[in-house]
C-alpha cells in the first residue's frame, strides 16, 4: 500500500520506579499510531528502552544493598512487563546501559568534540564531604531564604516558588547523608549550544513541532542559548568520559542516544540497516512521542547533538500533555497515584487504552482520567455499542443458521459507508486525533445498532417465512460489526483479535477495499468485554493508597508527576484523633466485595459497623474476639455497601500478613490510645 519506513519511539523511562498510569499515556498514545501505521502496511519500527543512569538509581541500589546493575535489571523486567499487559508492543525494549549505548555516546561526543563543539571549565558546587560526592541542587536541603519554609530543594522553594542558588538555602544539608554541604571545584564538560542557535531557529521552523511547542522554543531561542553541562563526577552510574578519567556523562546526554541505540540492537537482531534509518540522507521517517516536560532536551539538545554529529534529525516530535485524575494531578495519599500493576490486578488494560484513546488529540493539554467518565464510556461505547451488535446478532446465525452467514448482503449501501468512513479515519489516526477517530466510529457504531433496531431480528424471528430476512439482517449486523473492529484494532488490540476469532478470518489490514463476508462460516460467540465494575475502581483507588504506605522512600529527583511522598500532620491533628481499643464481635463477608469485611465492634460504651479492608488476610470466624485499634471519631463514611462509622488500624505489608491486636495483649475495649 505504501512504501514509507518509519521509526518511532516513547521516551525512555527511568529504571528507579514502577510504571504509573501518567507514563502509560504516552505509551499507549504511541502504541496507537505504531498499530495504525503497521495495519497500513507501512514498515513501522517502535524502540524504547530503560533510561538507567544518574543518581537517583545509584543511592536507590545502595538502600537496597545491590548493584546498580542488580537493580536496573530487575526494574527492566518489571517494565517491560507492565508495558506487554497493557498492549505496547515494542519492536524492541532495550537499556541506556548497554554496549549500544556506550558506543553512540561515545561516538556522538567525540565527533561533536572534535568539531569543536565540547568546551571545559572548572565550577563551584556543593559537596557531601561525608558521601564524598557532589550534589545536585536536588540533594540539599534547608530554609527558603525569601521565607524561611524548612526543608526545601536547593533551587526553588515549594512554599513560596521562589527560585534561588543552592548557596543562598539556609542551614542547607545535604539529603543523602544530612551532613553540611562544602563548596568544591572540579572541572566540567559543555556542549556550546549557541553554536546551533541558526540550526536550531530553521529547524524550529520546518514543521517539525506542534504549534503551541514552536512558539515556546522561540522563547528559549530568543532568549539565547546557553553551554549544556554535559558531565558529572564519580561516584555516578553511567559511562565515563573517553578522555576524562573520573567524569561521566549526565544521564540526559545518554538518555536520547538510547533511542539509537535501542534500534541498533534490534538491526543486529533482525539484520536491518541502520544507516537507512540514522544517516544525514536518510529517507525514513523518526518520530518521538514525548511528555511536555522534556521538550527542551528533544527539541533543542538533541537535534543540535545529532546535526553536530552528522546524523539526521527527528522528522516531528510530539509531545503531549500530563495526565490528572478526577481533576487533580495525581495523588498519592488520594489513591490516585496508580501503578500500571495495580491497574492490571484489577481491571482490563483494553479499557484504559479505549479511554485514553477517547481523550487524546494532537495537542499538549493534559488529559484528565474521571473515574465515573471511565466507566460510562466504556459501558455504554464498547459493552454496549460495539459488543452489542455482535451479540444481538450472533445468537440468530449460530441457532438458525449453523453459524453460517448469508449468501446476500442485505444493505450495500450502508455497507459501503462503513467501508469509506475508513479515509476518514485514517487521517485522524494519522494526526494522533485519536479523540475525533472513536467518535466516528461511535458514529458508525450508532448507524449499526440503528439498523438492527429498525430492522427487528427478534421479530423476524418469530414470523414464518422470514427465515432468509433474519439470515441477512444479522449477517449484515456482523459484517459490519467486523469493520467497527477493524476501526479500532490500533487502540483494543486483543478485542479486535478476538473478533477475528469469531468471524473465522485472518488478521485484518486496514479496510480501503473490503467486501462483506458472504456464505461464511464464523465461530460460536464468546462475550468479548464485560462491563467495568465500580467496585474495581475503589479496589484500585484502596491498593494504590496501601502502596503508599509499602513505598515509602527517600526522595526520587527524577520521578515526575509525584507528590512529595506523603504529607505530614502537625502534633494538633493528631491530638484530634480518637484512637480507642475495640474488640470485634462479630465480623462477614461483604457480598461483592473483595477486600472489605463487615466488622461490629466493641469500643467501650457503644458498638460500631465498621468495612475494613483485611478480607486478604482474615476469615471474619478468625476475627470475632480479636483487639483491634479503631478511630473513634471519624465521620461516618456512606461506603458502597453501608455506612462505615471509624476505621480499623491494622498494621503489615498487605495481603495475608495484616495484623490486628489478639486479646492477651492485655488491653481492654474502649482503652484510649494516647
Ligand atoms: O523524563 C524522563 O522520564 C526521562 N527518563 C526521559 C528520557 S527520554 C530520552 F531522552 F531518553
Ligand atoms: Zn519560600
Amino acid at each position: 500500500m505504501s512504501d514509507r519506513k518509519i521509526l518511532v519511539t516513547s521516551a525512555l523511562p527511568y529504571a528507579n520506579g514502577p510504571i504509573h498510569l501518567g507514563h502509560l499515556v504516552e505509551y499507549i498514545q504511541t502504541d496507537i499510531w505504531v498499530r495504525f501505521q503497521k495495519q497500513r502496511g507501512n514498515l513501522c519500527y517502535y524502540v524504547c528502552a530503560d533510561d538507567t543512569h544518574g543518581t537517583p538509581i545509584m543511592l536507590r541500589a545502595d538502600r537496597e544493598g545491590i548493584s546498580p546493575e542488580q537493580l536496573i535489571a530487575q526494574v527492566w523486567k518489571e517494565h517491560l512487563a507492565d508495558f506487554t499487559e497493557f498492549g505496547v508492543a515494542f519492536d524492541n525494549y532495550h537499556s541506556t546501559h548497554s554496549e549500544e549505548n556506550k558506543a553512540y555516546s561515545t561516538l556522538i561526543y567525540e565527533r561533536l568534540r572534535d568539531a569543536g563543539h565540547i568546551s571545559s571549565r572548572s565550577i563551584t558546587q556543593a559537596f557531601d564531604p561525608v558521601k564524598n560526592m557532589f550534589l545536585s541542587d536536588r540533594f540539599i536541603k534547608g530554609e527558603c531564604p525569601k521565607c524561611g519554609a524548612l526543608d526545601q530543594y536547593g533551587d526553588s522553594c515549594e512554599a513560596c516558588g521562589a527560585t534561588y542558588s543552592p548557596t543562598e538555602l539556609k542551614n542547607a544539608v545535604s539529603a543523602i547523608s544530612g551532613a553540611k554541604p562544602i563548596a568544591k571545584d572540579s572541572v566540567h564538560y559543555f556542549f556550546d549550544l549557541a553554536n546551533f542557535s541558526e540550526m536550531l531557529r530553521d529547524w524550529t521552523h520546518a514543521g517539525h513541532l506542534q504549534p503551541e511547542v514552536r512558539n515556546k522554543l522561540a522563547e528559549w531561542l530568543d532568549g539565547g542559548l546557553q553551554q549544556w553541562d554535559i558531565s558529572r563526577d564519580a561516584p555516578y552510574f553511567g559511562f565515563e568520559i573517553p578522555d576524562a578519567p573520573g567524569k561521566y556523562f549526565y544521564v540526559w546526554l545518554d538518555a536520547p542516544i538510547g533511542y539509537m541505540a535501542s534500534f541498533k540492537n534490534l538491526c543486529d537482531k533482525q539484520g536491518l540497516d541502520f544507516n537507512e534509518f540514522w544517516s544525514k540522507n536518510s529517507d525514513a521517517e523518526l518520530y518521538h512521542f514525548i511528555g511536555k516536560d522534556i521538550i527542551y532536551f528533544h527539541a533543542l539538545f538533541w537535534p543540535a547533538m545529532l546535526s553536530g554529529a552528522h546524523f539526521r534529525t527527528p522528522s516531528a516530535i510530539f509531545a503531549h500533555g500530563f495526565l490528572t485524575v478526577n481533576g487533580e494531578k495525581m495523588s498519592k495519599s488520594r489513591g490516585t497515584f496508580i501503578k500500571a500493576r495495580t491497574y492490571l490486578e484489577h481491571l482490563n488494560p483494553e479499557y484504559l487504552r479505549y479511554y485514553f484513546a477517547a481523550k487524546l488529540s494532537a495537542g499538549v493539554d493534559d488529559l484528565d482520567l474521571n473515574f465515573d467518565d471511565f466507566s460510562q464510556r466504556v459501558n455504554s461505547d464498547l459493552v454496549g455499542k460495539v459488543v452489542n451488535i455482535a451479540s444481538r446478532c450472533s445468537g440468530f446465525i449460530a441457532k438458525r443458521f449453523d453459524n453460517q452467514l448469508s449468501e446476500q448482503c442485505a444493505e450495500p449501501a450502508l455497507f459501503a459507508e462503513f467501508v469509506a468512513a475508513n479515509t476518514q479515519i485514517a487521517e485522524l489516526y494519522e494526526a494522533r486525533e485519536f479523540g475525533k477517530a472513536m467518535r466516528e466510529i461511535m458514529a458508525l457504531a450508532d448507524k449499526a445498532n440503528q439498523y438492527i433496531d429498525e430492522k427487528k431480528p427478534w421479530l423476524i424471528a418469530k414470523e414464518e417465512g422470514k427465515e432468509a430476512e433474519l439470515h441477512e439482517v444479522c449477517s449484515m449486523g456482523l459484517n459490519l460489526f467486523r469493520l467497527l473492529a477493524v476501526y479500532l484494532k490500533p487502540v483494543l488490540p486483543v478485542l479486535a483479535g478476538n473478533a477475528e476469532s469469531f468471524l473465522n478470518i485472518p488478521s485484518q489490514a486496514w479496510p480501503v477495499d473490503v467486501s462483506p463476508l458472504l456464505s461464511h462460516a464464523i465461530n460460536e460467540f464468546k462475550p468479548l468485554m464485560t462491563r467495568v465494575e465500580a467496585d474495581k475502581i475503589e479496589a484500585i483507588v484502596t491498593a494504590s493508597k496501601e502502596n503508599l504506605e509499602k513505598t515509602v522512600e527517600p526522595e526520587l529527583p527524577q520521578v515526575k508527576q509525584c507528590e512529595p511522598i506523603a504529607d505530614t500532620i502537625e502534633f494538633e491533628d493528631f491530638a484530634k484523633l480518637d484512637l480507642r481499643i475495640a474488640r470485634i464481635i462479630k465480623a462477614e463477608h461483604v457480598e461483592g466485595a473483595d477486600k472489605l469485611l463487615q466488622l461490629t465492634v466493641d469500643i467501650g460504651d457503644e458498638t460500631r459497623n465498621i468495612f475494613a479492608g483485611i478480607k486478604s488476610a482474615y476469615q471474619p470466624e478468625d476475627l470475632e474476639g480479636k483487639l483491634t485499634l479503631v478511630i473513634a471519631n471519624l465521620a461516618p463514611r456512606k461506603m458502597r455497601f453501608g455506612i462505615s462509622e471509624g476505621m480499623v488500624l491494622a498494621a503489615g505489608p498487605g495481603g495475608k500478613d495484616i495484623w490486628v491486636l489478639t486479646p492477651d495483649e492485655g488491653a481492654q475495649p474502649g482503652m484510649r490510645v494516647k
